[in-house]
């Protein structure tokens, strides 16, 4: 199949290494052996890439580049200058040149080596496709004007080039006319016809106005046309963010609804208990001060002295819920109990405190 494939395209395909020679700078070559590297129509030449080879046969510096980036160019060294407006810089590199007027010869594939028409603001390419430079196209070695007009006689030049991909290497030959923007060459009668829109059957990329003949043989979208989304598709990927969202925090409020209820009752329990002890430590409050009370009115033998004493069996009781935590306490208590900070532990210590005085006193 026929395709007119930019060549910008195959700058960018990967092929084997840079064909730049060996000769450093200094060193013997012969102008006879540059030429287009076969498949890919790359500049060969003896000497390595930041030289030419000068007319006196010995590699010298490059006078300018044809590149904005030149190809095995060491980032340590500064490259030579791009060609003013006006001028070029030929494959060799070895100085810039004015413009070829048209009908001179031109290097392959070097529209920008020829002057532009004067209507170059109506023939120059705004497609991007790199159909010409500025109105004027290289074709055959002959600078021309992509000035051909519909159902006129247009010139051809199919190259055969040698595509590489990881593991395949295949042929795409390009087709490239003198046509006006809008029409191409037609390979079998060499007249200009009009570009075929989208989904008109075509044989070769050069006919679509998209450059894009697909295998099935219809012209395809553009292939460098970024995809577009349609919005529907943004809206149901937003749904289901949104979605997927409220599901986790949903699933997390289920997975620690009973831990959480757990806590809360463990936390209940504790309260409960701590109100409890605290209703009790009052009361054992009243009750002292009442039997110290009634100790200073009283015998010594009072039936209230023997409440709090040690071997007392009814004070033992009393104490039971209060100094034993296993009796009926929430796990919270045991925690708080070994580290001493609770209330458990300074009431026990004042009921001793109270057990004491009391005991002092007999
Ligand atoms: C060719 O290059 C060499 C350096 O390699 C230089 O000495 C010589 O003058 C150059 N010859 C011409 C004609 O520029
Ligand atoms: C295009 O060609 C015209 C006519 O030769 C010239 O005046 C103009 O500078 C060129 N434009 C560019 C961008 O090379
Ligand atoms: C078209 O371009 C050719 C050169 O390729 C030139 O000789 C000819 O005069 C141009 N025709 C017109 C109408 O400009
Ligand atoms: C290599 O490319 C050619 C042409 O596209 C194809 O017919 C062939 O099957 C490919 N071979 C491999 C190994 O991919």
């Amino acid at each position: 199949m026929i395709g007119l494939l930019p060549l910008t395209l195959l700058l960018f395909s990967w092929g084997p290494s840079v064909n730049a020679g060996s000769v450093n700078y200094g060193g013997a070559c012969s102008v006879g052996n540059q030429k287009l590297a076969a498949g890919t129509y790359e500049f060969q030449a003896d000497c390595d890439s930041i030289t030419f080879c000068n007319s006196s046969g010995l590699c010298d510096h490059k006078g300018c580049r044809s590149d904005e980036y030149p190809l095995g160019y060491p980032t340590s060294l500064d490259p030579p200058p791009r060609c003013p407006t006006g001028m070029f810089c030929p494959d060799e590199e070895d100085q810039c040149l004015p413009l070829l007027a048209v009908g001179s010869p031109c290097q392959f594939d070097r529209d920008d080596e020829c002057q532009g028409p004067p209507n170059f603001q109506q023939l120059a390419d705004t497609t991007g496709y790199g159909l010409n430079v500025n109105g004027s196209v290289c074709l055959n070695n002959i600078c021309m004007w992509a000035n051909a007009t519909l159902g006129n006689t247009c010139v051809v030049e199919n190259t055969a080039y040698t595509v590489y991909s990881a593991n395949n290497e295949s042929i795409d030959i390009v087709s490239r006319d003198n046509c006006s923007p809008g029409l191409y060459c037609d390979a079998q009668h060499l007249v200009c016809m009009k570009t075929k829109n989208k989904g008109d059957s075509c044989d070769a990329d050069k006919e679509c106005s998209t450059y894009n003949c697909l295998a099935k043989g219809v012209c395809g979208r553009s292939a460098n046309l970024p995809h577009h989304v349609p919005f529907w598709v943004y809206i149901i990927v937003g749904v289901c963010i949104l979605g997927g969202m409220l599901a986790t925090l949903a699933g997390m409020y289920w997975l620690h609804r009973g831990h959480r209820n757990a806590e809360r009752e463990k936390r209940l329990q504790y309260w409960r208990e701590q109100n409890a002890f605290r209703q009790n430590i009052l009361q054992m409050q009243e009750t002292a001060r009442h039997s110290i009370m009634s100790l200073s009115g009283g015998g010594p033998h009072s039936p209230r002295s023997t409440l709090y004493s040690r071997d007392g069996a009814q004070s033992e009781d009393s104490q039971i819920p209060m100094l034993n935590p296993t009796s009926k306490s929430s796990a919270l208590r045991h925690q708080l109990s070994d580290d001493g900070s609770d209330d458990g532990s300074q009431d026990s210590i004042m009921i001793q405190r109270v057990d004491r005085k009391d005991s002092n006193k007999f």
